[in-house]
């Protein structure tokens, strides 16, 4: 599996994420540890969680596994926010919230520091300078190596990095936005403010949940059985577009002799800005189709095919940018 720098850093991660949303949950701890031996023997690095994941159940089960290896060989990311168990308020990123979720995400996890730590959606109530400045503690008491991130607009991405920049702070060098062929806003503003300010991107959902996987058709008229999909989420993408996608996504496999899954992750592998896709997978047959995502390319005709394919009108502004009579390049 490829290597890339997180964004500007000296850490290198591999070109696959290993997402863990569904381990404690839909994946119990015996398939989860299985699922990270594979991942881990085709080369992988990155294991992302959170504090949230089945309350807590997703730490712990990487916990459990991460104390039989060699920490230094692995970057472990989770994030902050909501809280450890159900029916518990949101906590959001203020000081006394951060400071108790890295010790509980630490003892979970059984370890000592954290690779990457993620602040999971943008808080509002709390000023912006109280969360960047406990994460820069954290970054100085070795506790957390780098911050990053997560569900937040373009204008509070650009205003964090300023803020830890005018204050001499550790910024966020990683953002983890929602991104797959199917879900392409962050390209409005949040991947271009990572490219200019040299941060990494993880996306999440590479596959939208398991639509580009090749395994929902237009003729079924529901999702397939045993899928995390309801049919409020069918509706939701039962569209032309959705359909236009996948028969492109579909087409380009049977060229390359990939499958619809391995195509639609290489597609998020080749973008501009990004670092790796966080792939999720509920099994191990899933987990073997997807890492076959590696070690093979898409030519640009491909790339062009499919982005085309997921293109829709821009919103405003982005359309009149856009326009000829506007745009200005030098050189
Ligand atoms: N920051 C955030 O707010 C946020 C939000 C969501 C996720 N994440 C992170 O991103 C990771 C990935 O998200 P995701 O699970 O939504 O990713 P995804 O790759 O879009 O969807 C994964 C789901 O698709 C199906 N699937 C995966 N591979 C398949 C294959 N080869 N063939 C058929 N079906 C396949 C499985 O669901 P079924 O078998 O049920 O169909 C699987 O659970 C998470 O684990 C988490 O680490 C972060």
């Amino acid at each position: 599996m490829d290597k890339r720098f997180l964004g500007r850093t000296g850490l290198q991660v591999t070109e696959l994420c290993l997402g863990t949303m569904t381990f404690g949950s839909e994946t119990d701890e015996s398939t989860a540890h299985r699922i990270i031996d594979e991942y881990v023997a085709a080369g992988g690095t990155m294991i992302d969680t959170a504090d949230t994941y089945s309350a807590g159940s997703s730490e712990e089960i990487i916990g459990s596994w991460l104390k039989k290896q060699n920490r230094d060989d692995l970057v472990i990311a989770t994030k902050v926010y909501g809280e450890a168990g159900p029916g518990q308020p949101v906590r959001g990123a203020g000081r006394k919230h951060i400071l108790a979720g890295v010790e509980d995400s630490l003892r979970r996890l059984q370890t000592d520091f954290i690779d990457l730590y993620q602040i999971h959606v943008f808080d509002d109530a709390t000023p912006l300078e109280e969360t960047l400045s406990t994460l820069d503690a954290l970054v100085t008491s070795g506790k957390v190596r780098f911050i990053g991130a997560s569900n937040l607009t373009g204008w509070q991405l650009q205003k964090a990095i300023d803020l830890s920049r005018g204050h001499g702070w550790e910024p966020y060098v990683c953002l983890q936005p929602l991104y797959n062929l199917l879900d392409r806003d962050a390209e409005l503003d949040l991947i271009p403010v990572c490219l200019a300010e040299g941060a990494g991107v993880i996306a999440w959902s590479p596959l939208a949940g398991g639509w580009l996987s090749g395994k929902y058709s237009k003729d079924a008229g529901g999702p397939p059985e045993g899928s995390r999909s309801n049919q409020a989420d069918w509706d939701a993408h039962d569209n032309d577009r959705t359909w236009r996608v996948l028969d492109a996504v579909r087409a380009v496999a049977d060229e390359v002799r990939r499958t619809p899954a391995q195509v639609a992750l290489r597609w998020v592998v080749q973008r501009p800005g990004l670092t790796a896709p966080i792939i999720g997978a509920r099994t191990p047959e899933q987990l073997a189709d997807n890492l076959g995502a590696t070690g093979w390319s898409l030519t640009d005709e491909q790339m062009d095919r499919l982005t085309e394919a997921a293109d829709r009108p821009l919103p405003y502004p982005h359309n009149i940018l856009q326009l000829p009579q506007f745009v200005r390049r030098q050189g």
